[in-house]
């Protein structure tokens, strides 16, 4: 069986497909057979099957470890300019083509809602799509649920841990599926840790580090919803008694500062970290802190954080910028620690060759 090949009437695939359905060996009284991987039976079934080939690239594997995940990326479907992640029983597509109209986006995706809700069990969930508004800067999101409407809020589970989920009552959801894998690098570098939260959102690093055996794990963001989001993630857990979680709401850099005017002021007090995470907008402005550019304050980031770590420190560097180079935000980074390593993005969210990076990660060692 061959996909993708004009010559046998398959239309555009992601790759090309063959599979040895059947083999007939002399001497060998049975026929060995193999059965078709599932995009192939799209075929016949008449699933699409680009999307079938999602499904097989995930390789069964992700529902075993999270209820929340990425079914379908940005490009990952020739043609169609839109994500969708699942979030336990709902979906939540995001329609990136600000020019179409929000009806048709609805009526383009139908088909793809159905199939991964049959593929995953959704009751429903949330189209996104994003406007241009000439009154205003910026864009103007809408939302329409398809199907059953999530609740406000509701959990998901990742790696047997808990998180809060909002489709609608918030801007993100609460989650970044795309640090999946470095959550569980945390986790797994935690025990006995000092951790460093920064731009913590609502603190799943922190969650992940104090599940994993951290010491104490400081977070700290501008925004006080999110840090409290993060305190109900920390209950839902079972981690907040002992105070381990700490939430600080400042501006990032300030709190920086402050812990290295401790050091040097009080030496014989003052305890490094072991682990930092530090995944900074890409432009942020608050009331009090002002305008934050990640180009901006990289470099000086990397210096302050290298400098607050112990002599086995650890960081995770990350930041989203797609327009960004990520040369020079590597070389930042080698500058101050000894070891830079580049983490690949989690197997949902598959790099479309000659697009930039979604998410660069970095993982540092003093
Ligand atoms: C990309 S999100 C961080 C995501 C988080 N690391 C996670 O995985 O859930 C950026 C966060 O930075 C916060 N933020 C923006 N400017 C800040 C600043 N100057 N200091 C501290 N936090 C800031 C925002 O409130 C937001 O929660």
């Amino acid at each position: 069986m061959i996909l993708g090949d004009g010559q046998y009437g398959g239309e555009r695939f992601g790759r090309l497909c063959l599979h040895c359905r059947q083999v007939d060996w002399p001497g060998l009284t049975a026929s060995l057979i193999s059965e078709d991987p599932p995009s192939f039976s799209a075929l016949v079934t008449g699933e699409n099957p680009n999307l079938a080939l999602c499904h097989d690239r995930r390789l069964q594997w992700l529902p075993t470890i999270t209820n929340a995940f990425r079914a379908v990326h940005r490009d990952e479907i020739p043609g169609l300019p839109a994500a969708v992640d699942v979030y336990g029983d709902y979906f939540d597509a995001i329609w990136f083509d600000e020019t179409a109209d929000p009806e048709k986006a609805a009526h383009r995706l139908d088909p793809v809602l159905a199939q991964i809700s049959r593929r995953h069990g959704c009751r429903g969930g949330i189209v996104r799509t994003h406007r241009r508004n000439p009154h205003q800067r910026g864009l103007v999101t809408e939302l329409r649920a398809v199907g059953q409407a999530p609740p406000d809020f509701f959990t998901v589970q990742e790696h047997g841990l808990l998180y809060e989920i909002s489709l609608t009552q918030t801007q993100h959801t609460g989650l970044f599926l795309d640090q999946r894998d470095t959550r569980r690098r945390v986790f797994l570098a935690a025990r006995g840790a000092r951790l460093g939260n920064l731009f913590a959102y609502t603190c799943s690093f922190s969650v992940a580090a104090v599940a994993g055996g951290a010491e104490v794990a400081f977070s700290v963001d501008v925004a006080k919803p999110g840090l409290n989001t993060g305190k109900r993630n920390f209950e839902l857990n079972g981690l907040a008694a002992g105070g381990r979680g700490k939430f600080v709401q400042e501006d990032a850099r300030r709190w920086l500062q402050r812990q290295l005017r401790r050091q040097e002021e009080k030496p014989e007090i003052w305890q490094p970290l072991d682990l930092m995470v530090c995944d900074p907008p890409v432009f942020a402005s608050s009331k009090k802190g002002g305008k934050f550019v990640v180009e901006k304050e990289w470099p000086r980031l990397a210096e302050t954080t290298r400098r607050l770590l112990g002599p086995d420190g650890q960081a995770l560097f990350a930041n989203n910028h797609r327009g960004g180079d990520h040369g020079t935000y590597r070389k930042a980074l080698r500058k101050h620690f000894a070891s830079v390593t580049d983490l690949r993005p989690p197997l949902d969210f598959p790099v479309a060759e000659g697009r930039p990076h979604h998410v660069r990660l970095f993982w540092c060692k003093v």
